[in-house]
């Protein structure tokens, strides 16, 4: 193979993605470090970002702004498939890497680059999904992991950053480890680690805590077409701007919060504190909607292979073909997946009080128990007499 002499490499800004430009160019052979910083609505200025990279040692500084195919090719696919992993975490890390996977593949091809390296440990979900991502889309890159390998402690890392005139971090870095983009915030490390104790208020930023909250409900009317979620209220919103104000709307009633136990593919169980309140609310609400527009079979297939669905996009198969394969079964579901939901939130809760579609298959005048009812009774009696008779026979015996 030999070694890799233009790298592209996932750049956060942070100590450690900063220490890997002087390491592959030190200890690796790398003749040129590219940069690329992707802006999936974190927050922060990435210019100061972009700036540090060069001061750092890259010979090229990229940041590029993909929000808007976040939201719409890894977000809403996400809901459409109700993906919640291990039924609570609607997976905001795990949707990001493999769209910063296929931007770090591109730059890649557009600037001649033979490898790419990422500044994750060896210990979490992140490292699979980068690597398989990225040897899915392109199978000939190399793939370097300066963290991975290097053993270097926190104080090591941040004086080896200092002989290469990395900054070191200005104030006491917090003791949490975070990962934030538009679909939410993980928060981990610190005091966290002990699964007995609840998370300080300190951690949270999204959400409100329930002392805070309004002490009126609000109502928000979310909108979906083929299953995606298109306006809030009424008002039509891009998808960015959807999940926004959606993001604001909820959190601020105290909405959104997880504390979970959860299993990493690396075979490690962690306590993971999440705040994710559009996502949550938007499954939920959308789920909802399939249960009124939905036939009962569908329903319930597809029910059984969301659990799969969200493995898979844990454990780094975003581009596998088995992940294919479903988004064309959960595709075909959708179509009349159109209508409203009306949730109402207060006091921590998501309470979904209303729904309706032009293709809903509620059927007042079988459903009723008035006057007007036109179901059938006496049919049932034969129903009856077929759907139980394996039954009776078992029991005769
Ligand atoms: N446990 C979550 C996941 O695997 C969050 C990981 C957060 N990643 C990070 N680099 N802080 O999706």
């Amino acid at each position: 193979m030999g070694h890799a002499k233009k790298v592209v490499l996932a750049y956060s800004g942070g100590v450690d993605t900063s220490v890997c430009i002087p390491y592959l160019k030190q200890e690796s052979g790398v003749e040129q470090v590219i940069t690329l910083a992707v802006d999936l609505g974190q927050g922060d200025e990435l210019e100061p970002v972009r700036e540090k990279a060069l001061k750092s040692g890259a010979s090229e500084s990229l940041v590029v702004d993909v929000k808007d195919n976040f939201i719409k090719d890894y977000a809403f696919p996400a809901i459409q498939a109700n993906a919640l992993y291990e039924q609570r975490y609607p997976l905001g890390t795990a949707l990001a890497r493999p769209l910063i996977a296929k931007v770090l593949v591109e730059t890649a091809a557009k600037y001649g680059a033979d490898a790419i390296a990422h500044g994750c440990t060896g210990k979490g979900n992140d490292q699979v999904r980068f690597d398989v991502s990225i040897a899915a889309l392109n199978p000939d890159l190399k793939i370097l992991a300066p963290a991975r390998e290097w053993g270097m402690s926190r104080e090591e890392t941040i004086a080896y950053g200092e002989r290469f005139s990395i900054p070191v971090p200005v104030k006491k870095s917090s003791p949490y480890s975070i990962d934030k983009n538009l679909l939410g915030r993980s928060i981990e490390a610190g005091i966290l680690e002990d699964p007995t104790v609840e998370p300080p208020e300190e951690i949270y930023e999204m959400t409100k805590a329930i002392a805070d909250t309004p002490n009126e409900a609000e109502y928000v009317d979310i909108g979906f077409t083929g299953g995606i979620p298109t306006s809030l209220n009424g008002n039509a919103k891009n998808p960015v701007q959807l999940i926004e104000e959606l993001n604001q709307l909820v959190g601020n009633h105290g909405v959104g919060r997880i504390d979970m136990i959860e299993n990493r593919l690396v075979g490690i169980k962690s306590r993971e504190i999440y705040e994710s309140p559009a996502m949550l609310v938007l499954i939920q609400a959308h789920r909802d909607l399939e249960s009124l527009s939905l036939p009962a079979d569908v329903t319930h297939y597809k029910r059984g292979i969301q659990e799969t669905y969200s493995q898979i996009v844990y454990n780094g198969l975003w581009y596998s073909p088995l992940k294919g394969a479903l988004d064309a079964f959960i595709q075909q579901t959708q179509e009349r997946v159109t209508g409203r939901v009306t949730v109402k939130l207060f006091k921590g809760n998501a309470t979904i009080v209303g729904r309706d579609s032009q293709y809903s298959l509620y059927t007042p005048d079988l459903a009723t128990y008035g006057a007007d009812d036109k179901f059938d009774h006496k049919a049932a009696e034969g129903f009856i007499y077929v759907w139980g008779l394996p039954t009776r026979i078992w029991a005769q015996h």
